[in-house]
């Protein structure tokens, strides 16, 4: 049972107060989402991960601040609009509600959706700039450099050479550019940045891509331009109306204005706790803007920097790097084709313990899709949890057990073993190490299985005189399935619900530890059998 503080008289007279826990805060961001394309499984990818993480911490009780939101200035956004004919504006409108309305179909939990032309955003990276302004971290100079038009992003020369004078994500030649510019001077961070990856070697991960900053930074850092001239859709340079703001110190101050540091009072509806965050999740294609760029950013404003930047490398599909034309590209409607065939959990499982966390990239196919839905959670999960409580229907009434504590064969001690894969799942989803977390969810399930197929209740019901160790194995088996589905709740919200309500265990309590404890599990609760994932055949799907 949760704490929820209060007077506890102890004595009449000398009444004990027990504050209120007070809960931490985790907070997570997704990078904001350029509104010039449509939402495809990168996008739904990094949503569904920091989704995960969200609601496991908020069913551990934390106080939690899940940001995501679109990117929506620039000049993509400009182009794509006037090719349509249409304000810039109006395709912004209509592709962020493009985007909110897809996570939110994909169970996405976010807290906050952040959009760039939010007024309240505007004003405060307005104020951030004339901050930096002031306090000379930007200057007013000439650029010339290698520039990516794609990505609105411009090269140094050793980088540009690197990557052979061609944009790395559309293919295109880079162009040679020159432009007077608002510049912040990232060259005089280049210490305290060093400094930094020093100090706290868990601020970019994984270490791939940590030691590929660490490469890129001793090249040198130089001086980025933080302006634009060449079009006018973005927000204004204060005091300079012919520049805007480069859409990306524009997009990353949205991790800060969300909570509205940038406001009078420092924060909005006293959000401004959830800063510094906890992990910033991005691709590995925008790390250098979030793991240096940003930082520095940050050292020049004098506020904390986030704890963790969190790199995950791509998905490609069938082997392939995705393309429209290979016609191997999953978007949004590929996606549904799953989700209709499979469901929405075994999407997001799929997405959770199969994706690119690491630092290679994952590829996406049917074939693997199948076979993870099909042995996790066909024959493992699913198959546990029918196979138990078709036994407690055919032997117990279909009531739980009570636990008489006689050794009910296995070897297993099953408390402490629960508590030791409650405590790892736990603790590696703190460090967003997802595919473990759900693993040791997993043994626990595993387990079950072992013990059914070691003690054989099905053979001892036939004896009479065993329906005590019958009930204390069927006890078990149930108790420990039930201590992973909630383990696994964050994963599979739909499912793990479905069975929490075939088992009559409620909603969770919002204090995920006490729910794991061994024998919450209440003899005599009604437990009907579950039937939660079909198997399918490869052909049903998309
Ligand atoms: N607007 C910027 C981010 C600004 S954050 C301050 C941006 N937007 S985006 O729409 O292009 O972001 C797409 C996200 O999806 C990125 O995190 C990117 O890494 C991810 N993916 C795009 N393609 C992907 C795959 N094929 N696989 C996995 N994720 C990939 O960048």
């Amino acid at each position: 049972m949760r704490n929820h503080g209060g007077w506890h008289p102890r004595c009449a007279c000398f009444p004990i107060y027990t504050a209120p826990p007070v809960p931490d805060t985790r907070s997570i961001t997704t990078p904001i989402y350029y509104v010039n394309a449509h939402p495809h499984i990168g996008h739904i990818y990094t949503s569904t991960i920091c989704d995960v993480y969200a609601r496991f911490q908020r069913a551990l009780g934390q106080d939690v601040f899940f940001l995501t939101g679109t990117d929506e200035h620039g000049q993509k956004v400009e182009t794509s609009a006037r090719e349509r004919g249409i304000e810039p504006k109006a395709l912004a409108d209509e592709n962020s509600a493009v985007f909110r309305d897809v996570l939110n179909r994909f169970d996405i939990s976010n807290d906050e959706f952040i959009r760039t032309t939010d007024p309240e955003h505007e004003r405060q990276v307005q104020g951030f700039v004339q901050q930096l302004l002031d306090r000379d971290a930007v200057y007013l100079g000439e650029f010339e450099g290698w520039y990516d038009e794609g990505q609105e992003e411009y090269h140094t020369e050793t980088r540009a050479k690197e990557l052979e004078y061609t944009s790395p994500i559309s293919g295109r030649p880079l162009v040679r550019a020159t432009e007077q510019n608002y510049y912040f001077r990232l060259s005089t961070f280049q210490e305290r940045i060093e400094q930094l990856f020093a100090d706290q070697p868990d601020f970019v991960r994984p270490e791939s891509r940590r030691n590929e900053m660490l490469g890129r930074l001793r090249e040198g850092l130089n001086d980025v331009p933080i302006s634009r001239t060449n079009f006018t859709w973005g927000i204004p340079v204060p005091g300079d109306e012919s520049h805007v703001i480069y859409v990306w110190i524009d997009a990353l101050f949205n991790y800060i204005t969300a909570l509205g540091l940038g406001e009078d009072g420092g924060e909005i509806d006293g959000r401004g706790k959830y800063w510094p965050a906890n992990y910033h999740v991005v691709g590995k294609e925008i790390l250098w803007f979030h793991a240096v760029i940003w930082p520095a950013i940050l050292m020049a404003l004098e506020l904390p920097l986030p704890h963790c930047i969190y790199a995950h490398s791509f998905w490609i599909s069938e082997g392939k790097k995705m393309s429209k034309s290979l016609g191997n590209f999953i978007d949004l409607d590929a996606l549904q084709a799953y989700d209709d065939s499979y469901g929405r959990d075994a999407l997001r499982w799929y997405l959770a313990t199969q994706g690119p966390m690491g630092a290679t990239d994952a590829d996406f196919s049917r074939a693997q899709f199948h076979e993870t839905y099909t042995s996790d959670l066909v024959n493992t999960f699913g198959n546990c949890a029918s196979r138990t409580s078709a036994m407690i229907g055919k032997y117990c009434e279909g009531l739980c057990p009570t636990d008489s504590g006689a050794c009910a064969g296995g070897g297993v001690e099953w408390d402490s073993f629960t508590a030791t894969q409650v405590e790892a799942s736990i603790a590696a989803m703190e460090r967003f190490d997802l595919a473990s977390s759900i693993s040791s969810a997993m043994a626990i399930v595993r387990q079950v299985d072992v013990f059914i197929n070691e003690t054989a209740p099905f053979k001892l019901a036939k004896d009479p005189a065993q329906a005590e160790t019958v009930g204390n194995i069927l006890y078990r088996c149930l108790e420990s399935i039930r201590i992973a589905s909630c383990l696994l709740h964050a994963v599979m919200p739909s499912k793990m619900q479905a069975l929490r309500d075939a088992w009559h265990l409620g909603d969770p309590s919002g204090d995920l530890r006490t729910e794991c404890m061994w024998g919450g599990l209440v003899p005599g609760t009604s437990i009907e059998k579950v039937a939660l994932f079909p198997r399918l055949e490869i052909q049903d799907q998309a």
